[in-house]
């Protein structure tokens, strides 16, 4: 039996226009020169050249209507609307009213990706064996008291959804020819009415994509919908029908999740191939200095935060000419001003400008905030904006070189805290607006997957194209949204405007700070972060050759069982005798020592204890996990808990106490580290064991002594003859 139906009659004068039995066979594919794509777009937003995109990717023949025209189809997002595109589409339509063998797609744009080519669009379309096909989705709008005039639909979507449609040219044309409404009217109302009514439905054909064959419209659906890795190419599957659909829509709330997969689909990243797109329309920097575009650097400066010095050190050494560099510093802190003051005072000049706005401007964070992002807004020569907040650690000196070549509209580098899964990104967010992840948040931040991800949230560290501040970012008050905190309302207002952020691990750009337990009031805080930051503590405080001692054989053994090693940097030796010097109160070198138990101390020295500064626990802590285990490494079989309740800093001066008496140490084992320079900030010291008449002298800034406490090793500390020599001493396992 023939199953084969022709076409009803719709009128005589119509009959001649539609494609029928006369016209060519059914089972014949459709030529993909036949197929041609509508879509209406007045601005050529972020999500517009996507699609763009995944159109070229797939060769599709596109036409855009109304680029450049006013938007008067109302906030479709908030309210109905869009009734601009079918008065603009039905003029489109008129010259292929009776293109019989044309086949029309008209599909959103801002939020659509398609997944794959013409062929399948338009073998599924016939696969239908209806003349116009609808897409559908599971939720009813924008009339709800239409449902009951829905035709039932036993499995699959039931409700129309006019963002994606497909039918023969003629069909398509009588459909929308009837449109005589207002531009904010709604476009799917006007669609569904049409589709509800027996007649005309029946009479256009017209059915709906039920099982989201051709397209998939992501409201109500996100359960359904996974990424499929296909080989050098990745498109979407429905679990729910088991299909793969060509066109994904993400309608309604679900604009996130359609940035989701299209970090992925058609091709933009595969485990093959990685990033696709990486490397497409990005900015070669110029050769000449003063020809770099300027960048308005936003530095904010919220709460008490470890290593701001570092932090001012490495904007001084990023690689970006400062003339072309703009500094605006907000700090609430009074602790760092210090900081600040000397970076300005030292580097100011280099910059274009610099301004700051200090502690006792009481701004609010939000309101500086606003600021920067002004002070570039207004300023046509700003070609970008990098905000920066203190507790990034951008430890790429090309930060901001990678950043602008990537040209993006917004682009934030990735930095995490270290060792965790936190980060500066969100993967993906709650319906509510919070953190939620992504299924592919933890490879991007181990970069195992790396590229430049489309992503709903972006904090810390970020550059804005300055143009985009004075075109689409105009809103004055970025950073304020109702109770928001200022990084999510700037994240929501620019979602709003439809602007893709981006984040892109395709480099290391460096870390965040924890800036928790962030210790105060002393000189140098910095140097108790070895519990909070410890690997930036480490960066700052310990050789860089430590970590080789043992394999590179840096360690020395100038006399029996004792060895010699750098352990701190110099920094690290500046800042132990700054902080001993700011605290001030050396003992007066008597044996009646208080400070001890019993009260005697038999070989005094002129000095101060770790605990007097409140150093004891970090101290303990720095034996523990850097001298331990070089213990065990020297002295084999013998375990080591790096107990120590002495631990100071010796001063010597000729006209103080400039040597001391041979002695024992009170220990297994004595660490002596030298904190300055023989030759250049004393004359003379060092040390010297007597049984083997072996003395160390020139001893080295920042380097070790390791050496047996008790017994054996009976030794003096040797006369300085002149300047200030510092020495830092643990008595271990007494
Ligand atoms: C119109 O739709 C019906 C299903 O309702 C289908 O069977 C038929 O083939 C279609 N007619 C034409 C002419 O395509
Ligand atoms: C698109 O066209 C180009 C050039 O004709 C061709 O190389 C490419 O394979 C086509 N892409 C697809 C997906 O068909
Ligand atoms: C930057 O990207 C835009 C597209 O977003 C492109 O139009 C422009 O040409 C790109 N700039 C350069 C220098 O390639
Ligand atoms: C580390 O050791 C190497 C030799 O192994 C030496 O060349 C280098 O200068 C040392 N680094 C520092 C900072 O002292
Ligand atoms: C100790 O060594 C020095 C030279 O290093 C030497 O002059 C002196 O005689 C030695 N003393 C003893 C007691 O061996």
């Amino acid at each position: 039996m023939d199953h084969r139906v022709c076409w009803p009659i719709l009128s005589l004068v119509l009959l001649s226009q539609l494609p029928g039995c006369e016209g060519e066979s059914r089972g014949r594919p459709i030529l993909k020169e036949k197929l041609l794509v509508f879509t209406v777009a007045t601005k050529e937003t972020d999500g517009f050249k996507r699609f763009i995109r995944s159109a070229n990717f797939f060769n599709y023949t596109v036409k855009v209507l109304g680029m450049g025209e006013d938007w008067t189809g109302g906030d479709v997002a908030q309210t109905a609307g869009g009734g601009q595109k079918v008065r603009i589409l039905k003029e489109a339509m008129k010259p292929y009213a009776s293109a019989k063998d044309l086949v029309i797609l008209f599909v959103d744009s801002y939020d659509v990706i398609f997944a794959s080519g013409p062929e399948e669009l338009l073998k599924k379309f016939q696969q239908t064996k209806h003349s116009v096909v609808f897409s559908a989705e599971v939720f009813i709008w924008p009339n709800r008291h239409l449902e009951v005039k829905y035709p039932h639909v036993r499995d699959g979507k039931r409700f129309l959804n006019s963002g994606g449609f497909i039918g023969f040219a003629p069909n398509v044309y009588l459909l929308m020819e009837p449109w005589n409404l207002q531009d904010k009217d709604d476009d799917q109302l006007f669609y569904t009415n049409i589709y509800l009514d027996a007649e005309k439905r029946a009479n256009l054909n017209i059915t709906l994509d039920h099982k989201c064959r051709i397209f998939q419209n992501l409201n109500g659906a996100l359960d359904e919908v996974v990424l499929k890795f296909e080989e050098a190419r990745v498109r979407a599957r429905n679990l729910a029908y088991d299909t793969l659909p060509v066109i994904i829509h993400g309608n309604g709330p679900t604009k996130m999740q359609l940035n989701y997969l299209g970090n992925y689909i058609p091709k933009v990243w595969t485990f093959e191939t990685g990033c696709t797109e990486c490397e497409k329309d990005t900015i070669s920097l110029p050769e000449k200095d003063n020809k770099f575009p300027t960048v308005l650097i936003g530095i904010f400066i919220e709460q008490l935060t470890p290593f701001v010095e570092n932090f001012f050190e490495r904007l001084v050494n990023l690689d970006y000419p400062k003339e072309q560099l703009q500094i605006f510093i907000h700090n609430t802190q009074t602790d760092h001003e210090r900081d600040v003051r000397k970076f300005v005072e030292q580097q100011g000049d280099k910059y274009q400008n610099v301004k700051v706005i200090g502690p006792e401007e009481e701004m609010l964070n939000t309101d500086a905030r606003n600021m920067g992002l002004d002070m570039c807004r207004q300023d046509v020569a700003c070609d970008y904006y990098f905000n920066v907040d203190i507790e990034v650690v951008l430890q790429n000196r090309d930060a901001l070189k990678l950043l602008i070549d990537q040209n993006r509209s917004i682009l934030a580098p990735l930095v995490g805290r270290r060792k965790k899964l936190w980060s500066n990104f969100w993967g993906a967010m709650s319906v509510d607006g919070y953190y939620a992840r992504s299924e592919d948040y933890v490879d991007i931040v181990d970069r195992r997957r790396t590229g430049v991800w489309n992503v709903p949230y972006i904090s810390s560290v970020y550059l804005i194209h300055g143009s985009l501040l004075r075109s689409d970012l105009t809103k004055r008050d970025l950073y304020h949204s109702n109770k928001l905190d200022a990084d999510m309302a700037f994240c929501q207002n620019v979602r709003e405007q439809g602007i893709f952020m981006y984040v892109t691990n395709r480099h290391v750009f460096g870390h965040i700070l924890s800036v928790e337990n962030c210790h105060t009031g002393n000189l140098h805080n910095d140097l108790w972060q070895i519990d909070e930051n410890v690997k930036d503590w480490e960066e700052k405080y310990i050789h860089p050759n430590w970590s080789r001692i043992i394999e590179d054989k840096i360690l020395l053994q100038p006399c029996p069982d004792v060895y010699w090693f750098p352990i701190f940097t110099e920094r690290g030796c500046d800042d132990i005798i700054e902080e001993m010097e700011h605290f001030g109160q050396w003992s007066s070198g008597g044996n009646q020592d208080m400070r001890i138990q019993g009260g005697y101390e038999n070989v005094p020295t002129i000095d101060i204890h770790m605990n007097q500064v409140g150093y004891e626990k970090q101290w303990q802590k720095f034996l523990k996990e850097y001298i331990a285990p070089l213990t065990e490494k020297v002295y084999p079989g013998y375990y080591t808990k790096a107990y120590s309740f002495l631990n100071f800093v010796v001063r010597y001066k000729p006209e103080e106490q400039p040597s001391l008496e041979p002695h024992h140490d009170a220990s297994t084992f004595t660490l002596n580290v030298a904190l300055n320079k023989a030759g250049v900030d004393y004359e003379g010291g060092g040390c010297r064991f007597i049984r083997y008449n072996c003395s160390i002298q020139a001893s080295r800034k920042g380097w070790a002594i390791l050496h047996p406490g008790r017994l054996t090793h009976y030794h003096e500390g040797l006369p300085t003859t002149s300047g200030t020599r510092y020495i830092v001493v643990s008595f271990v396992d007494p």
